[in-house]
């Protein structure tokens, strides 16, 4: 069974290994395309650097190499101009850098607050983000959603160690430290999902702390506001209703199904709306029933280490499930 799972999880990381990896210089944000334009700056000129340096190096070799004279060359050492003149490229070279360089963190510096901005709450938890909209008094977990164009104010935070926020195609990266308060800004020019990364080794699973940044139309993500909003679905069924006595019961210790509750000591999501959400453990794999009957079996064999070290009976399983399933 172990095996199997082992495989499965092998096979996912692989596949997604397939896919073209995110990056800045496709950039879709004013952030990463100041930084995009920064490389290509610093590249260009390294690259004229190399060449102008390799080209004179091969131009010397051959146009002054041994013609069979043994006597030395003329020696030359002392003249100032060998020194003035590389001295005034580093300069000149370190200097347009540096112009470059601040520009850029000008550029990419936090705008000031303003009443249209949306302030989010970002909490790294190993392994999985916790996303806090703080005006909209929403909790979800490893999948942002933010309206395109809109100046999106982070506050990052962690419960555990060290992680860091990035969203390649959209914001540099932030570390995210245990008792420290940092924030960064992003903006979304464009609709569509960005997929994001822890980028600092956190343990055992850092590669599967995943997320995705949906950028959206206002209206679609003022309906996506208002349905999680929602409170959580009401139980219907026998099976449901069971299965919604785990939930509220033993599952309560570490997830809420309340769509307000923000308790960074909560181990586990929020899953009042868990089924809006089209991946689930750290964005690792897909919400799918049966994906999450695989989890519910053994969460440790889909992915070893995490938090969620549980055993359930297989029926009150498919209660949970039962119940789950509703909660869109
Ligand atoms: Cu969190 Cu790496």
């Amino acid at each position: 069974m172990l095996r199997k799972y082992g495989v499965l999880t092998g096979l996912a990381i692989l596949l997604s290994a397939c896919q073209p990896s995110p990056s800045f210089l496709v950039s879709t944000s004013p952030i990463s395309s100041h930084e995009a334009d920064l490389y290509k700056e610093v590249l260009i000129e390294a690259a004229l650097i190399f060449v102008f340096v390799t080209g004179a190096l091969i131009w010397i070799l051959i146009r002054y190499r041994s013609r069979g004279d043994k006597a030395l060359p003329p020696q030359i050492h002392g003249k100032t101009s060998w020194i003035i003149i590389p001295v005034f490229l580093i300069v000149a070279l370190d200097g347009m850098d540096f112009v470059w360089m601040v520009q850029t963190m000008k550029a990419v510096a936090a705008p000031q607050q303003a009443v249209s901005d949306l302030n989010i709450r970002v909490v790294g938890h190993r392994w999985w983000w916790e996303f806090d909209y703080l005006d909209q008094k929403i909790a979800t977990a490893n999948e942002l959603h933010i309206p395109v164009g809109t100046t999106v104010q982070v506050a990052l935070e962690s419960v555990d160690v060290i992680h860091s926020f990035w969203v390649p195609q959209i914001s540099g990266k932030t570390d995210v430290i245990p008792g420290q308060h940092n924030t960064m800004w992003l903006e979304g020019n464009e609709v569509g999902e960005f997929l994001g990364q822890c980028a600092e080794f956190c343990g055992t699973e850092h590669a599967l702390m995943r997320f995705k940044v949906i950028v959206e139309s206002q209206e679609d993500f003022d309906a996506w506001v208002a349905d999680q909003q929602k409170p959580a679905y009401q139980p219907q069924t026998e099976d449901e209703k069971a299965g919604y006595e785990e939930v509220t019961g033993a599952c309560a210790a570490c997830h809420s199904l309340d769509p307000s509750e923000m308790d960074t000591d909560k181990v586990g999501p929020n899953l009042t709306h868990l089924f809006s959400r089209g991946t689930f453990a750290g964005g690792s794999f897909e919400l799918t029933e049966e994906n999450l009957r695989m989890w519910l079996e053994d969460t440790q064999a889909m992915k070893p280490g995490n938090d969620m070290d549980i055993k359930v009976l297989p029926k009150v399983r498919d209660q949970i499930i039962a119940y789950l399933l509703n909660l869109k």
